[in-house]
């Protein structure tokens, strides 16, 4: 099957968070088991492709309502990627040096559709399945069956994705003359809340809708942020697919980030000697705990009650923390506070930082998870891949990958994002901590089970399967 993927992230190149993970794997993985799948992907400023690298393959105009503004593809094609990745350039609207955060995303991410698929078009063979990911890329499948400039695509199945319905990408209809001419009639399917809500559009337009995990699927018919008796009417046609992992550009034994690989036979000399590092760094001793946080600094993340929990642990517990992450201003004050008055067992990096997450993974002893939502979360899987123990607030992904020490798993849980829950929980982990056999015990189970992406992408590859053939 001939397969395009458009999204907003794509590791390595874009990344802001877990949406980057999956674009960077999924398509690799499909790959592998003999498929023929493609990323569109922006051309972001920020992306560092030289001119021998890539090759130029499309340049036009997109008609945007305020005038026509140049455009590009230039190809990709690096073995190690394991897929053909397609950079669409939209002058003055894609080459900004971040992903989001712009007033005119809306319009940047138009711009970038439109161009993909006019692109598209041009090409010899069309793809057998356009597989769209979250609000930034949502209105694809809407321009494939409602625009004629596109009709052509009217019978391409489309799926969509949902990685987080938090954030839908709502704009006030006056602007939609940003998108190609449709029939009057048809724009009900653009609208929900008095808004242009791409989100929305797409799981009204996709012929088939995933979750990026089974419980994700069941929480969004209580909580989707507005959208519940639209995902409850369009039931039938979602379904939760987990999210895999690339398991080998998350491997201990070979991750080039790492001061020293290990695996699952050597891990306890390998993660002492990484978490000597980290520790050092940092300036905590190496000897006690080390509990570590990785994530974007927002409220779904649950890092204020972290907070909160942490000051009580660092009171009465020996324990020392390594936090990484960045977002809420407030948020970024107070992981900075807290390691300025527990200098000597907490340390914190403000911003993103690839290298570092990978060195907590294979340093820290816990994982703090606390999330208020997690559609999927990857941080617990490359978790369990480096040995070290997740905690988690039991939801969507997280209560679908993480079970109890207590009813034998492999982590440990709590019910709520709750300050007290969360110390408790820490207070476990350190008792478990204090028993060095069983924890080593269940440290090589984590790093042997397998969450790659082997088996979600044939999930998926049999979705579009089915698709096909509907
Ligand atoms: P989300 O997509 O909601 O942020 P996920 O758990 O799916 O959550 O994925 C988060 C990804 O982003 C992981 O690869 C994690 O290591 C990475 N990450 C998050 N924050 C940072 C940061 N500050 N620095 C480096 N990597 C980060
Ligand atoms: C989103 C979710 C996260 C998920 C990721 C990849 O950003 O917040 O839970 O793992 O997408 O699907």
């Amino acid at each position: 099957m001939k397969i395009v993927h458009f999204s907003a992230e794509c590791y390595p190149f874009a990344k802001a968070g877990g949406l980057g993970d999956v674009v960077g794997a999924l398509p690799k993985y499909l790959n592998q088991i003999g498929h023929n799948a493609a990323v569109f992907l922006p051309f972001y400023a920020h992306i560092d492709v030289s001119k021998k690298e890539r090759e130029l393959r499309y340049e036009n105009t997109v008609s945007l309502a305020d005038g026509s503004y140049p455009c590009s593809v230039y190809e990709v094609t690096e073995e190690a990627l394991g897929f053909p990745l397609f950079l669409v350039s939209v002058e003055g609207l894609t080459n900004r040096d971040a992903i989001y955060g712009y007033e005119d995303d809306p319009k940047r991410f138009i711009a970038f559709q439109r161009v993909g698929l006019q692109f598209l078009k041009t090409q010899k063979t069309l793809p057998d399945i356009i597989h769209v990911h979250d609000h930034h890329t949502g209105l694809v499948p809407f321009m494939m069956t409602q625009c004629p400039e596109f009709s052509e695509f009217k019978v391409i199945p489309t799926l969509l994705s949902i990685h987080n319905a938090q954030y839908q990408g709502q704009f006030p209809h006056e602007y939609g003359g940003w998108l190609p001419e449709f029939p009057d009639s048809q724009v009900g399917l653009l609208d929900w809340d008095g808004m242009i809500n791409p989100l929305a559009t797409a799981i009204k337009t996709a012929w088939r809708v995933t979750t990026v995990s089974p419980s994700y699927m069941k929480e969004l018919q209580q909580h989707a942020n507005g959208l519940e008796s639209l995902l409850a009417h369009e039931a039938q046609k979602c379904i939760g697919i987990l999210n895999g992992i690339d398991a080998e550009t998350w491997n201990p034994q070979t991750d080039p980030f790492l001061e020293t690989n290990y695996g699952p036979t050597n891990f306890v000399t390998g993660r002492r000697a990484n978490k000597e590092k980290l520790c050092d760094t940092y300036g905590l001793s190496p000897s006690l705990p080390l509990f570590g946080f990785i994530g974007r600094l927002v409220w779904e993340k649950g890092a204020d009650e972290l907070v909160s929990a942490l000051e009580v642990a660092l009171n009465t517990l020996d324990i020392n923390v390594i936090l990484l992450g960045s977002g809420d201003p407030a948020l970024e004050k107070k992981f900075e506070q807290l390691s300025d008055w527990y200098k000597k067992n907490v340390g914190a990096y403000i911003g993103y930082k690839e290298s570092m997450s990978h060195d907590v993974y294979a340093a820290a002893d816990f994982l703090l998870m606390p999330s208020r939502v997690e559609p999927c979360g990857l941080n617990q899987l490359y978790s369990f891949r480096y040995g070290c123990m997740p905690i988690v607030r039991k939801t969507g992904g997280l209560k679908d990958t993480v079970i109890d020490i207590a009813q034998d798993g492999l982590g440990i849980t709590h019910e709520e994002t709750t300050s007290n829950q969360i110390s408790e929980a820490i207070e476990r982990a350190v008792l478990f901590y204090q028993q060095k056999e069983a924890f080593r015990k269940k440290q090589r189970a984590m790093m042997k089970l397998d969450y790659s992406w082997e088996h979600s992408a044939k999930l998926y590859a049999s979705e579009y399967q089915k698709l096909i053939k509907s």
